[in-house]
């Protein structure tokens, strides 16, 4: 099993890049936003609790998407998860590698895509006149960078200390990350 984790702040391009990194891998592509917005859509009790929160830039209890998470991981993949979203917190991480261990696997490597505000921002807001997705919008963008800062950057901490972090310039080409991404990973696997 090859399991990644896509890694950054909103609008580094963690879906983007999940694109070609599921068609070359095999992976089984695993978008916390996209799970919790399918919920909202089919208007599920995850779906009703999740909504104002995503609403405010704020992110969703741990207790919510463990659950969707480990329902997700028990349909199985053949070659592996492309985990986008996930881990969020350091309880996350605890418990993504828990998860994985009871299905004695793990974690192969957490791509840190490292892109300064300005261009998220910037990304973003371009998004927001196409995207239909009622977190895209100026206010909203700016409590979720923070929330990114104050709760999920300790993930990379997490990581760091077990040797699975690999930084990548999220600045440039979609096609010229690819390329990046693409060559630090030949490097591990
Ligand atoms: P989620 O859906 O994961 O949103 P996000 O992290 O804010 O990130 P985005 O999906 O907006 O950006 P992205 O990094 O995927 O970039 P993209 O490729 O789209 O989560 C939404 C919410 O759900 C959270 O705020 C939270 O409330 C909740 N949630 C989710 N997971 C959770 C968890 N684990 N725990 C608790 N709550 C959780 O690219 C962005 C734009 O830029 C696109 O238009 C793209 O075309 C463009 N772009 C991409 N790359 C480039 C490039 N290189 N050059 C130019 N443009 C580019
Ligand atoms: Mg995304």
């Amino acid at each position: 099993m090859l399991n990644l984790a896509i890694f950054g702040p909103p609008g580094c391009g963690k879906g983007t890049q999940s694109d070609f990194l599921i068609q070359k891998y095999g992976l089984i592509h695993i978008s916390m936003g996209d799970l919790l917005r399918n919920e909202i859509t089919e208007k599920t009790d995850i779906g009703l609790k999740a909504k104002s929160i995503i609403d405010q830039g704020l992110l969703v209890g741990d207790d919510l998407v463990t659950q969707l998470i480990e329902r997700r991981i028990e349909k199985g993949a053949e070659k592996g998860f492309l985990f986008d979203g996930f881990p969020r917190t350091t309880l996350q991480c605890y418990i993504l590698d828990g998860i994985l261990a009871n299905n004695n696997t793990s974690l192969k490597a957490l791509i840190n895509l490292e892109t300064p505000e300005v261009i998220l921002i910037q990304r973003l807001l371009e998004r927001a006149k196409i995207s239909g997705r009622s977190d895209d919008n100026e206010e909203t963008i700016i409590r979720r960078l923070q929330e990114f800062k104050e709760k999920t950057l300790p993930v990379i901490d997490y990581y760091k200390k077990r040797n699975k972090v690999y930084n990548i310039n999220g600045v440039g080409t979609i096609p010229e990350i690819e390329q990046k991404v693409q060559k630090q990973l030949e490097s591990i696997i």
